[in-house]
């Protein structure tokens, strides 16, 4: 019925209505302030301008939000996040436009709505499904009453060079991790809602490759074999797909001198034909005029036809659609088969939202957000924050504090509450935002808050004393702004910013117990801290909860269990550094001609999958037994510590000799484990064998026999191992 419904439409939509549907509009700022709405939001997530001024901008200029063209049918798509003004919007698409075909409403929904929580590298490391799950769920059932019924997310770029800003958006640098991550995300956001009215489609982003681009820096280009880009960064999008993502997103980059908006190989051939996407792609913002600025494309309407003929379905902000198509159709560039492609996948989408049945939203809808968050919400955001929160670093067990120290809380960021929040959240309320300083205050301690210095600014050496002299326990919150990652937040130097360094120093100086408490969008270049402070809490943007979630773990109340879903290095030199890289021919060593670095370590600080707990474990007693159709992997693993603790076990692979070079390792597997002090269990993790292969440069998948490594342990650099050779 839905496929009939989409075929008796496009039967009768004229040309212009047809390419109206291909056209993504946000609304534009009209008078005094010339930016798109696109780049306003980009200015917002970079920083440069604050939430508060967004929202300001938005309600003191006049917007145009293209009513007459979305009644003359010229307009299928929408980017708006206010609720009533989408049922105004949706409501002229419906009743006064010809045919009555809905709007798709989109916005930018990455790690929440109202109730934020954390950014996806740090949620990534809970290694949590069914947290990834829930939180999805709940970000899609706050963006439908917003009248959002596409979010652009999940954001699944896999990415191993934490001078990229955008790290911050996406779940670290493993795909096997990234994968399970991105097929919750598909479950909670479309999936697996209890009713048509709460879920919204997906978008897959940033299709693809993003994630590499050259040097950290952000739009900058990208170069891969086919092997690297079929093993590494399409199988995130492979598994969203197969899970039914509804959309993607084709990202900025060039990949192999292609770029990804205008790239028929990656675009039609993988993406449509091969994993079988059945929506639509939509551009990033202007993407389809950057191929004028790629050098690709001789002029706008020329960019256009390479973009419609690969396979890029919608264009989001540039007109070059409504402007070129009808042309490019009449001189025979375009055909008329390719143009009802993308309206019958921009249809389909629409149709399985249920938006011709319901295309509003009902006031009391709306209304139940703007009072206060569901106290639900607010649970699952503090969930998702605790489990996220990864103990680097704990000498002589510092942690957790006794309550009844006087605590001198440090650092601008420790009471700054939208912080909290990272980069790519647009929608949440100040005022449900919980700093370190409140989440400290509200747990009962006894702190006294004193700025000092932060990310930006000078330090305050007398602050500094103060502090020191009157504190038991100095907590130092130091770290990154939320405008210092997420797009166009590239950095060549990933260590503290600003004087942190200095400030931490000074602090060390006084010799009282010092615990410093990390807020950061990527994996920082953490050399000099790890050497001289004696605790690390790796505290990300954890979300409106992030204050009472870290004081619960600063406490001993949460029991930290996160491990990391990127590795952090020594320097920044080090990057990209990822646990799963190719074998050399002369691995990393003390001597001299082996694959180092002279003035830093070879190997990660803190590597992937790596966390500590306030209780230790130990592994013991690996065995892998070959079954017909799998590997069944079991380990033995006991708290050895006096407090009960969550252990995440991961289950690692090396195809130790195959046709093409392959990693070191690669995560095959993982268990949240529960242990009570002493307790211990014998976890089983399974392989199938169909698991065990890789793409070749031909872009086959390839089984081959031989000797395998196969390796358990509590982070992917300790592991217990035992080798086996396997049949396929
Ligand atoms: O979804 C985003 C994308 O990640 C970056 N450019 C803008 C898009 C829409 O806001």
């Amino acid at each position: 019925a839905q496929k009939a419904k989409v075929e008796d439409l496009l039967s009768q939509m004229t040309l212009e209505e047809k390419i109206g549907q291909m056209n993504l509009e946000s609304p534009s700022i009209v008078g005094g302030f010339e930016v798109p709405f696109e780049e306003l939001i980009e200015m917002m997530t970079d920083g440069r301008i604050s939430q508060e001024e967004f929202q300001k901008i938005l309600a003191t200029s006049e917007q145009d939000f293209h009513e007459d063209d979305i009644r003359a049918g010229k307009v299928g798509a929408m980017m708006v996040n206010d609720p009533r003004k989408n049922n105004e919007l949706q409501k002229i698409a419906v009743e006064e436009s010809r045919l009555g075909i809905p709007l798709i409403v989109g916005f930018d929904v990455i790690h929440g709505f109202r109730s934020v929580y954390p950014i996806a590298i740090a949620e990534a490391g809970s290694f949590d499904e069914n947290l990834f799950e829930r939180t999805a769920k709940m970000a899609a059932k706050e963006a439908r009453a917003y009248g959002i019924n596409w979010t652009f997310a999940p954001m699944i770029d896999v990415a191993r060079d934490s001078r990229w800003g955008r790290v911050s958006e996406g779940p670290g640098e493993d795909p096997y991790l990234g994968s399970c991550f991105a097929r919750k995300k598909i479950q909670g956001l479309q999936n697996n809602q209890e009713s048509v009215e709460d879920y919204v489609a997906a978008c897959v982003k940033h299709y693809v490759a993003y994630g590499a681009c050259e040097s950290g820096r952000d739009y900058n280009t990208t170069s891969m074999s086919i092997s690297q880009l079929h093993n590494v960064y399409l199988p995130t999008f492979k598994a969203a797909v197969e899970e039914g993502a509804a959309t993607a997103m084709a990202s900025f980059n060039d990949l192999n001198g292609v770029p990804c908006t205008v790239n028929e190989y990656t675009l039609r051939q993988v993406l449509k034909d091969g994993y079988g996407l059945d929506g639509f792609v939509v551009s990033d913002a202007n993407g389809i005029k950057e191929c004028v600025a790629h050098g690709i494309a001789e002029d706008e309407k020329d960019a256009g036809r390479q973009a419609v003929n690969a396979g890029l379905d919608m264009d989001m902000g540039t007109n070059i659609y409504s402007k070129n198509l009808e042309q490019l159709i009449k001189e025979g560039k375009v055909s008329m088969d390719t143009v009802d492609e993308a309206v019958r996948r921009i249809l389909s989408v629409k149709v399985w939202l249920g938006l011709f049945e319901n295309p509003y939203v009902p006031d009391e809808v709306i209304e139940q957000y703007e009072k206060a968050l569901p106290e639900e919400h607010v649970a699952t955001t503090l969930e998702a924050a605790k489990k996220s929160i990864v103990l680097l670093k704990n000498e002589k067990n510092i942690l957790p504090l006794n309550r009844n120290l006087k605590i001198s809380l440090v650092g601008t960021l420790a009471a700054e509450k939208a912080e909290v929040c990272g980069a790519w959240a647009m929608a949440f309320n100040q005022a449900d935002c919980v700093s370190v300083l409140e989440g400290l205050q509200n747990s009962g301690a006894d702190v006294k808050y004193y700025p000092c210095g932060g990310p930006e600014g000078a330090i305050n050496e007398e602050e500094i004393e103060q502090a020191c002299l009157e504190g038991d326990v100095i907590i130092a919150v130091v770290g990154e702004t939320a405008g210092m990652s997420g797009e166009a937040s590239s950095k060549a130097d990933t260590t503290l910013p600003g004087e942190q360094r200095q400030l931490l120093e000074k602090l060390l100086e006084f010799r009282k117990p010092l615990v410093t408490v990390l807020m950061n969008g990527r994996p920082l270049a953490l050399g000099w801290e790890a050497e001289h402070l004696p605790v690390i809490v790796e505290g990300w943007h954890l979300g409106i909860q992030a204050g009472n979630a870290l004081a619960s773990v600063l406490f001993g109340e949460t029991n930290p269990s996160a491990k990391l879903s990127a590795s952090f290095p020594s320097v920044t030199g080090q990057c990209p550094i990822y646990y799963n890289h190719p074998s050399t021919g002369r691995p990393g060593s003390k001597s001299k001609f082996t694959s180092r670095y002279l003035d830093a370590p070879f190997d990660a600080l803190y590597p992937f999958g790596y966390g500590l707990s306030y209780t230790t474990y130990e592994y013991e007693n690996l065995h892998v037994e070959e079954k017909a159709e799998e590997l069944e992997v079991t380990v033995q693993v006991k708290n050895t510590g006096d407090r009960e603790g969550i252990e995440i076990v991961q289950l690692y692979m090396q195809d130790v000799t195959a046709s093409l070079v392959r990693p070191v390792k690669e995560l095959k597997g993982f268990a949240r484990v529960e242990l009570k002090p002493g307790q211990e269990e014998i976890v089983v993790l399974h392989l199938a064998k169909q698991d065990m292969g890789f793409y070749n440069n031909q872009a086959e998948y390839v089984l081959e026999d031989g000797k395998f490594r196969i390796y358990a342990g509590g982070n992917s650099r300790d592991c217990l191992c035992e080798e086996v050779n396997v049949k396929f």
